[in-house]
């Protein structure tokens, strides 16, 4: 899976995890691929890209003053800094039910201090070069997995939700839910219930068990289903930071209003597909 040999012909990035652009000829195991693009910040949490990525086997030493200008790195030197993803929307978009206050201090503040964090932590370590998901499958218990799992998890929830949201699945996730709970009307009733009874600070999920069924998950604090077998297919944050400032301790509100207004069911059914 390590690539032996590439040559990045041009990288481009637009903004510090905002888009990117990867051109580029390469080499990887069996695999040879002529066009590459990624996403730099993209909406799980990829990393930034910066300058132009060229990397050989071996670093050609003609190329060293340009990498001590910053303007060449490897691969691995392009990964080593996580930033924070970009919302899917812009911070106003899901007011009043999640106003630009609350995003100004739970994706502008909370959010940015774990990748903040995580960037701190993982210098130096086994996880430096690990992307995200790597990091919170891996990581034992303790500061970098904390940190890591609510990057990912935050990220989840922002896309978990959208302007319009609310309103009922559709297809096959639908009939899913309707297998495990008998309706669409008793499945809100138990997912309120258990994100309303998740004591603490934790997350509620829906999730896609291994043999395609689906269920409500409740974790503790960083705490996520990416360290199981179960798939996410959405989610709330239920810390009382995710509500405060719009509804004071009233999280039952809160909850009753995400899926009233602001879950975002087409990316729920398209993690159930994929
Ligand atoms: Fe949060």
């Amino acid at each position: 899976m390590g690539v032996l040999l590439s040559l990045y012909l041009a990288h481009l990035a637009l903004s510090p995890g905002g888009i990117g652009l990867n051109l580029g000829a390469g080499l990887t195991g069996a695999t040879v691929g002529l066009l590459r693009l990624t996403f730099a910040g993209d909406r799980l949490g990829r990393r930034r890209g910066r300058g132009i990525v060229y990397e050989f086997s071996q670093a050609l030493p003609g190329l060293a003053p340009l990498r001590k200008m910053g303007l060449l790195f490897t691969p691995q030197e392009n990964d080593m800094e996580h930033v924070l993803p970009p919302l899917p929307y812009p911070k106003n978009a899901l007011a009043p039910h999640m106003s630009e206050e609350t995003f100004e201090y739970h994706y502008g503040k909370h959010h940015q201090a774990y990748v903040t964090n995580l960037n701190n932590l993982i210098k130096g370590t086994e996880f430096e070069h690990k992307t995200l998901e790597e990091i919170v499958k891996t990581a034992p218990a303790g500061g970098i997995f904390n940190n890591a799992a609510q990057v990912w998890n935050h990220t989840f929830f922002w896309h978990s939700m959208k302007p319009g949201g609310g309103g009922q699945p559709s297809g096959a996730l639908l009939a899913a839910i309707n297998q495990r709970w008998g309706s669409y009307d008793e499945f809100k009733k138990a997912f309120q219930a258990s994100a309303v009874g998740n004591f603490g600070s934790g997350w509620t999920w829906l999730v896609k068990k291994p043999d395609g069924s689906v269920d409500i998950v409740n974790t503790s604090n960083a705490g996520t289903p990416l360290t199981t077998a179960d798939k996410p297919l959405l989610t709330v944050d239920v810390w009382e930071h995710a509500y405060y400032i719009d509804y004071r301790n009233l999280r039952p509100k809160f909850v009753e209003t995400f899926l009233e207004h602001l879950v975002n069911w087409s990316f729920a059914e398209a993690n159930y597909a994929g």
